[in-house]
Order: structure tokens, then C-alpha cells, then sequence
């Protein structure tokens, strides 16, 4: 057998995609590189500036010693302009771009830490000075360009340079600073307001499915405090040895039960939720249940949370949300769902969207195809399932070899969840996330090559695409580049991980129900633990993905049954909120109370140095 580290022939094991192709690299994006031109002609436009009023000034001292009367300075000023002062103006400013530009100010620099950088300006103003000096000195004399106000142009510009480019800094420094201080004051606020009731739990709604069940253990082992809310669908067996976990406190209800949402609310900060219908086919299986799971009561889900003093909320999308594409996608790509679980994903996260507030932070992770062991694996995803037919039944039936997917390890899903929670408030909330990465796009054709090349004897056999239409490829940058994520497992690791639990008997019959979220309705399905319920306001959202039909039913037309009873579930919040409020501390929830404070102050200073890094290296990346 193939060791873990090993991997096929044809497959680049550094890039982790198959070597023939090198991989798909993502194109940059117009509208970035728009950004960047901008920011970079702002530059040389800033720096042009500095290097004119420089000149400027220089020319207008020497003017003012040599008749030092107003009139006669003005007079002097004039006459030394034409044309010895223009053409000192016009070559020294060249001189000062120019050398910008060789030195790497407009380009490189930004990756330079501040004092380098400022370093680098004076070289680049003094290299600037002597390059314009000898073009000066190879002018012929009638020019008469004024040598005082020349040298004292190039001492001011080697000064201003630097002191701007470090006045830029302290100034965003400054920004960020009054950014976290509001932050801390709106923490202490909140903490006082609901001390007496908070134990700053994270809620995680579907915690017991694929995903949930490698979270739970990351959360759980970093000593966070957990609450559960799962109907258990799939059973207890995917979190059966966290269940006694002394931070970890299990509601298990159908999340669509007013009461229990409430009460899991209660003394928590944040929500992840992973619960819902999951994957085009279960989806497709009862349409209006869809709706219901996983939108209308994402919506509810997302106002108790709000009205009970959450401040974040993680929502699990998918990159189904592109639907079919042949260009590279990311965050601010358009939305083109061709399945109705994609759709119940576009309109969620706009509904999610419209709650977002300083208060109540919305981050949106939209996962690529997940493959890979958890404690509920899911064989009804394509590296999985063409792994175990392989393994089993050795044959790799593909249809549509050609069709682009983007994938991450279920382990690496849920590392992206722990990461965003752990990442400050004011980066992540109102943002949107690919979770994956750029070298994880592949076509199935791909994916059935790699297994085939794990397992010889089964037979690849691609039938062509059936009514799957989906297709796209994803840019994972901005996950990246702003929070630092990069996947731990690749494509062939996790093959390596899926044959070895099936070969090993670690998971039984990959065509166990339990393992497939199709099979399960189907087979299991319970009309009495989900009853179906009309959504007027729910079927508006879902059968439009445009962004004006959207706002129209956001806005005006929301009558679902639901809805009233939102209402009073929210009534019901505020009381509690009212009456945990009405509770003096006692003396040991203040020490508690104070204790977290200072607690909560050390995190803020490290997320602060934390935050100029990332803010370093996301330059000018849009938000969206
Ligand atoms: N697995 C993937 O490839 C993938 C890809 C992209 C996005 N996602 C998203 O990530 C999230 C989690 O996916 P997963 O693969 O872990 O799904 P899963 O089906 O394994 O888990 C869903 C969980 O939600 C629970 N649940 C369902 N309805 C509920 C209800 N009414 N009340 C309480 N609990 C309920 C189930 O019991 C289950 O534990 C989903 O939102 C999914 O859309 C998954």
C-alpha cells in the first residue's frame, strides 16, 4: 500500500493538482487590479506633490533673501520662474519619480517593514537630487537655474518623503486604535448589560453533521465553551465521545421549535451555523421543506440571535452559489445557482446580509466540495463517493469528467470556522469567504484519475455530464490574503485518508443511509420530524436570485405563519433580556466580570498587532 506521503504518478505532489496542467491559477481580478493602478498613480501623484511644493518653497526662500520685502520677493520670484525655476521644477520632479519607481517605492514596498521603507525614500531623494543635478549641470547656461533653490529643494523633498509616508502610518495606526477602542467599549457595554446571563458560549446549530463534527472537537479542545442545537438527523454516533464534555451542553431539537431557539440563545456571543438540507439531491427531495429548513428558518434563526444580544454569526454557503461559469470566481463574482439548494444558499445569505449591523457581525463562508474523514462522513460527495465505488465495486464512473470543482478537506472547513471566530469582529463581519483553495480546483475527470491511481483495478469510465451543471472554478485570495488560510490537507492526502477508513473498517457500507443526506430522507424521512409549512415570503426569496426582486420581497412582502411567531419568540427574548438585566451582580460575578475585562483587553492588543499585519497585507483589497 501507498504510504500517506506518497502520491500517483501525474500528480504534482508541491502544487497538489495534477501535473499535467500545472494547475489553475487564478487571473486577477479587473477590479483589483483597478485598485491597485489606482492606489499606485495615487502614490506617484503624492509623491509628484511633495517634490512641487518642495521646489516651490525652495524657489521662494531664495527669492525672499534676495530682496526680503514682499513686493520685491514676489518680483525676484517671477523672474527667477522663467524659465531657470520651470525647468528646475520640471527635471527635479521627473528625477524624484523616476528614481521612486527604480527603487522599487511603488511596487515592492509595501511587503517592507516602516523603517526600511523610510530608509529607501531618502536614498531614492538623494539619488533623485544628483540624477537631476548632472541633467541641470548639462543644460546650457542661459537657462540659469537657481543652484540655491535646487539644493534646498532636494534637502526638503529628503525630508518630506519620508515624514509623509510615516505620517500615513501613524495616521491609519490611529485609525485602527479608535476602531478597537469602540470595539472594547461596545464589549464592556454589552458585558455589563447581559453579565448576569452571559458565559460566552458559541452556538453551533447542526453541530452533529460532517462539518459540525470536526468542529466541535477544535472548539472544544482550544477550551471554548460549546452549545449544541441538532435534531440529530444522522444520530449521536458523530459526536458520541464529545457528548460528556464538561464545556459542552447538547439541545437536541428540530431548530424550527420557537422555545428551543430561544433558551440555545441564551448567554451566547456567537452562532455557527451548519444545520439545513444539504446537497442538490436532498434538496431537490421536498422542495417546500427545503425552503423552510433552510432559508425561512435561517432567517429566524439569525433575528433570535440577533434580538438576544449575539454579536456574531458564522453561516456555512457553498460555492454551489456560482453554479455553471468558465471563468475563475471570487466573492464579488455574480450569483448563477442552477439548483435549488444553491438558491436557498443566495437567498440566505442575502437575508443574513440585511441583518448585518455594528453590532451584530454576519460572516458568510461559502465552502468548496468537501471530501475527507469526520465524525459523520458524508458519502454523497464526489471524492468520497468515487473513492469508495473504487474501492468497493472497482469501478470510477465519472459523469462530465470535465467539469471544475473547487475542493477542501472537511478538517480544513472546519479549521476555516475556528479561524474567522478567532479573527477580530470589525475584519470578518459583513464578509464573505471562499473556503478552499487555488489548487484544489480540479475536474472530476481529475479527481477519477487520482483514485484510479490509488486503487488500479477498479475500471475509470467517464459516461458523460448528466443533468449536474455545475461548473466552476474558484479564487480563494481573499481568505488568504486577509485571514491567512491555507489548506493543511490536499486532494491526494485525503484520497489516501478515505481508502485507508474504508479499507481499515473505520467507516462500514459507504450505501448506509447514514452516510448519504438523499438516502436518509428518502429512506428515513419522518413526516413528523419535518412537517412541511407554506412560506409565502420564503418562496418570493427562492425563486428569484436578483438582487431587485429580492429587496422588493425582503421589504414588503414577509407573511409567513412563521412570522407571527417570530414575533412573539422575540417578545419573549426581550423579556429575558429585561430581567437578566433587572439582577444585581453578585460580588463573584463582578471579580468574574472584571477579570474578563482584562482578559478581554490582553486579546485586544494582540489582535491589534495582529490586525496591522493583516491590514499590511491586504493592502487596498475591496470589502464587499
Ligand atoms: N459538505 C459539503 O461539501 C458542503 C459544501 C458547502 C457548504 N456546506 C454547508 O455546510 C453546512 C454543513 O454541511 P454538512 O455537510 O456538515 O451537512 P450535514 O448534512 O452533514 O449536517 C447538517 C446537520 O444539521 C442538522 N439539522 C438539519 N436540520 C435540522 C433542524 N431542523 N434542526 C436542527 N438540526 C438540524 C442535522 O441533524 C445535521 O447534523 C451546510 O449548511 C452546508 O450547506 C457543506
Amino acid at each position: 500500500m501507498m504510504s500517506k506521503r506518497q502520491q500517483p504518478a501525474g500528480w504534482d505532489r508541491r502544487s497538489r493538482v495534477p501535473a499535467s496542467r500545472g494547475g489553475p491559477v487564478p487571473s486577477r481580478r479587473r477590479s483589483d487590479q483597478r485598485l491597485t493602478s489606482i492606489g499606485v498613480l495615487s502614490r506617484v501623484l503624492g509623491d509628484a506633490g511633495i517634490a512641487f511644493i518642495a521646489v516651490m518653497a525652495a524657489l521662494a526662500v531664495q527669492a525672499y533673501l534676495s530682496v526680503p520685502d514682499s513686493a520685491g520677493t514676489a518680483q525676484a520670484l517671477a523672474s527667477i520662474m522663467v524659465p531657470g525655476g520651470l525647468v528646475l521644477v520640471a527635471v527635479f520632479l521627473a528625477a524624484v519619480v523616476t528614481a521612486n519607481m527604480l527603487r522599487g517605492v511603488y511596487s515592492r514596498h509595501r511587503t517592507y517593514p516602516l523603517p526600511t521603507k523610510l530608509m529607501r525614500l531618502v536614498q531614492s531623494a538623494a539619488i533623485a537630487g544628483a540624477a537631476a543635478g548632472v541633467v541641470l549641470l548639462l543644460l546650457p547656461a542661459s537657462f540659469e537655474v537657481p543652484r540655491a533653490a535646487f539644493i534646498g529643494a532636494w534637502v526638503l523633498t529628503a525630508i518630506a518623503l519620508p515624514a509623509a509616508r510615516w505620517w500615513t502610518w501613524a495616521y491609519r495606526i490611529n485609525v485602527q486604535a479608535s476602531e478597537l477602542r469602540e470595539d472594547l467599549e461596545l464589549r464592556q457595554d454589552k458585558e455589563q448589560r447581559g453579565a448576569a446571563a452571559s458565559e460566552d458560549r458559541i452556538l453551533v446549530v447542526g453541530g452533529a453533521g460532517y462539518i459540525g463534527s470536526a468542529l466541535l472537537p477544535l472548539l472544544l479542545e482550544s477550551g471554548q465553551k460549546v452549545r449544541l442545537l441538532d435534531v440529530f438527523m444522522y444520530g449521536k454516533e458523530p459526536v458520541a465521545q464529545w457528548l460528556e464534555h464538561p464545556n459542552l451542553e447538547v439541545i437536541e431539537a428540530d431548530y424550527r421549535k420557537f422555545d428551543k431557539l430561544v433558551e440555545a440563545m441564551q448567554g451566547v456571543d456567537t452562532v455557527v451555523h451548519l444545520g439545513g438540507l444539504v446537497g442538490d439531491p436532498a434538496c431537490a427531495w421536498n422542495e417546500e421543506l427545503t425552503v423552510e429548513v433552510n432559508l425561512t428558518f435561517t432567517r429566524v434563526i439569525a433575528e433570535i440571535a440577533k434580538a438576544s444580544g449575539v454579536e456574531r454569526f458564522v453561516f456555512a454557503s457553498t460555492c454551489s452559489v456560482y453554479g455553471a461559469s468558465d471563468e475563475i470566481l471570487d466573492e464579488s463574482s455574480e450569483f448563477n445557482p442552477v439548483s435549488l439548494y444553491a438558491r436557498s444558499k443566495v437567498a440566505s445569505e442575502h437575508v443574513l446580509m440585511e441583518l448585518q449591523s455594528p453590532s451584530f457581525g454576519v460572516t458568510i463562508l461559502r465552502f468548496g466540495t468537501i471530501y475527507g474523514i469526520s465524525g459523520r462522513t458524508r458519502f454523497d460527495l464526489v471524492v468520497n463517493l468515487l473513492t469508495a465505488k473504487a474501492h468497493a465495486d472497482r469501478g470510477i464512473t465519472v459523469f462530465g469528467g470535465d467539469q471544475w470543482r473547487p475542493f477542501v478537506h472537511v478538517a480544513d472547513a472546519a479549521r476555516a470556522v475556528a479561524l474567522v471566530l478567532d479573527a477580530p469582529g470589525r475584519l470578518v463581519s459583513g464578509r464573505v469567504y471562499n473556503v478552499g483553495s487555488d489548487e484544489q480546483n480540479a475536474t472530476l475527470g481529475d479527481i477519477g484519475h487520482l483514485i484510479n491511481s490509488f486503487v488500479p483495478e477498479a475500471e475509470y469510465v467517464d459516461s458523460g455530464r448528466d443533468g449536474d451543471r455545475r461548473n466552476y472554478r474558484v479564487s480563494f485570495r481573499r481568505i488568504r490574503e486577509e485571514l491567512g488560510f491555507r489548506p493543511e490537507w490536499s486532494l491526494v492526502e485525503g484520497v489516501q485518508q478515505v481508502l485507508e477508513a474504508l479499507r481499515s473498517g473505520r467507516v462500514g457500507d459507504y450505501r448506509d443511509a447514514k452516510y448519504s443526506n438523499v438516502l436518509y430522507l428518502a429512506n428515513m424521512g419522518d413526516s413528523s420530524v419535518y412537517p412541511t409549512t407554506e412560506s409565502e415570503y420564503a418562496k418570493g426569496l427562492i425563486t428569484s436570485t436578483r438582487e431587485t426582486d429580492l429587496v422588493r420581497v425582503g421589504n414588503g412582502q414577509v407573511r409567513s405563519g412563521a412570522n407571527g411567531d417570530v414575533a412573539v419568540a422575540l417578545k419573549g427574548v426581550a423579556a429575558s433580556r429585561q430581567a437578566s438585566r433587572r439582577q444585581p451582580l453578585s460580588p463573584e460575578r463582578r471579580g468574574a466580570v472584571a477579570e474578563r475585562r482584562g482578559a478581554v483587553a490582553e486579546r485586544r492588543s494582540v489582535v491589534s498587532e495582529r490586525r496591522s499585519v493583516v491590514s499590511e497585507r491586504r493592502g487596498g483589497g475591496a470589502r464587499r
